[in-house]
């Protein structure tokens, strides 16, 4: 089981972690992975800044927009580029 947890942080939840986290749940229920991927929320991880701030298990990103968020979230657990996918053209 991979974990990834979203910073709910004061900082981040101005930044977009909400709409992250709702990013993340859809493309977990669109590719069948919610079994797989846990996610969950965090309180302040210490790196407030530019973005959201997220993990994957120890791995830490930050990113500044959810579509941000979702491409590096396919690179490293789906394996597909966000341009590579149909049905997700409204991402830009
Ligand atoms: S509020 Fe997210 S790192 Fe501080």
């Amino acid at each position: 089981m991979v974990t990834v947890t979203v910073c709910v942080g004061s900082s981040c939840h101005v930044k977009g972690a909400r709409d992250m986290i709702e990013c993340f749940k859809d493309l977990l229920t669109e590719n069948s992975l919610t079994d797989k991927i846990e996610l969950q929320g965090s309180f302040c991880m210490e790196r407030c800044g530019e973005g959201v701030n997220w993990r994957i298990d120890d791995e830490s990103f930050t990113s500044a927009t959810c579509e941000d968020a979702v491409a590096v979230f396919r690179e490293k657990l789906l394996d597909t580029p966000a341009d590579a996918s149909p049905g997700e053209n409204n991402l830009t």
